[in-house]
């Protein structure tokens, strides 16, 4: 039987991606609804960027729903030097034809958790996660009814990518991050410490493409208009594809290693702001409230994307 996802997202070279590698999984992942959020670029844009992947995959029947335009307290901080001005720069995407649903993002996510079995929807959160906080604020009844939640967020070993201790994602919104932190909801968190051992090589920017679909030649544009800012930044052979992982996680959870521990998010202090401090090392008694994922099996996770990539249109 397959498994019922909802992706939020902010579309995103790297989301796009993740969105594509779960629609091209229907037998495993059943995606009940794509909500975008406000991160990479400003809500509209993303919505419009999730709007054209699904489009572009084919799987024109899976809602896209728009939720929060902004963190639940911060001022917007975007990363247009990362993806480019519309967040999806790159391929030449067609303007969409489908267009979002009405219901709000959040809304969505509140509706569709009491409306499926309990213990059977996992949320996939590529994003900040402000629209999942908000969700579980508005309505509390929803938190139990989670199956987990695996998201792309923090760095422990690798700190930040935006600052010196935060990595984009929960930077954006702390205060959100904290409330899905310590919601209780069972979390797989991909940190940056999984993400960047997945590297975007000329070999296997250059698989996407063998197959000769549209998909495929779209990945490889996106990634290699994304990876410029990362190869300058960390002189590595490629850059890091952190949201894809959330999804291949679900598809083959062996490709990750992990361990069960404490996180918790800094608020307060602005030069740490958004930090995920993890007790890897089990120093306090803090609870165990996530499996941090700290590394990924770079040639099995390449060889399961391009494969399933490579089944899209
Ligand atoms: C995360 O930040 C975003 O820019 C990417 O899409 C990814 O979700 C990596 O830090
Ligand atoms: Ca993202």
């Amino acid at each position: 039987m397959s498994q019922k996802i909802i992706i939020d997202t902010d579309p995103g070279q790297d989301d796009a991606v993740a969105i594509l590698l779960a629609l091209a999984s229907p037998a495993e992942l059943d995606v009940l609804g794509v909500v975008a959020v406000a991160g990479n670029v400003g809500l509209s844009q993303n919505a419009k960027n999730a709007l054209k992947v699904v489009e572009l995959s084919g799987r024109t029947e899976v809602g896209v729903y728009a939720g929060c335009a902004g963190p639940m307290r911060r001022k917007l901080v975007t990363a247009e030097h990362v993806h480019g001005k519309t967040g999806l720069d790159g391929p030449d995407l067609p303007e969409p034809k489908i267009t979002l649903q009405p219901e709000h993002g959040v809304d969505f996510i509140v509706s569709t958790l009491r409306a499926e079995p309990a213990g059977t929807v996992t949320l996939c959160a590529l994003g900040p996660l402000t629209n999942l906080a908000m969700a579980f604020i508005k309505a509390p009844d929803i938190v139990t009814r989670v199956e987990k939640i695996v998201l792309m967020g923090g760095a422990y070993f690798e700190v930040g990518n935006i600052t010196p201790a935060a990595e984009f994602n929960i930077y954006v919104d702390p205060e959100a991050a904290h409330v899905v932190f310590t919601s209780g909801v069972p979390i797989v968190q991909i940190p940056l410490d999984a993400s960047h051992g997945v590297l975007t090589t000329r070999e296997r920017l250059a698989g996407f493409r063998t197959p000769g679909n549209r998909t495929g030649q779209a990945v490889a544009e996106m990634l290699s208009f994304s990876e410029r800012f990362d190869l300058e930044k960390y002189g590595s052979i490629g850059a890091p594809l952190h949201d894809p992982c959330v999804i291949a996680y679900l598809l083959e959870p062996d490709l990750f290693k992990g361990r069960k521990i404490n996180v918790s998010i800094e608020m307060a202090s602005e030069l740490t702001r958004g930090m995920t401090v993890a007790d890897y090392w089990g120093i306090t008694d803090r609870p165990k409230n996530v499996l941090f994922v700290r590394s990924a099996n770079a040639e099995g996770f390449y060889e399961l994307l391009t494969e399933r990539l490579a089944r899209l249109p």
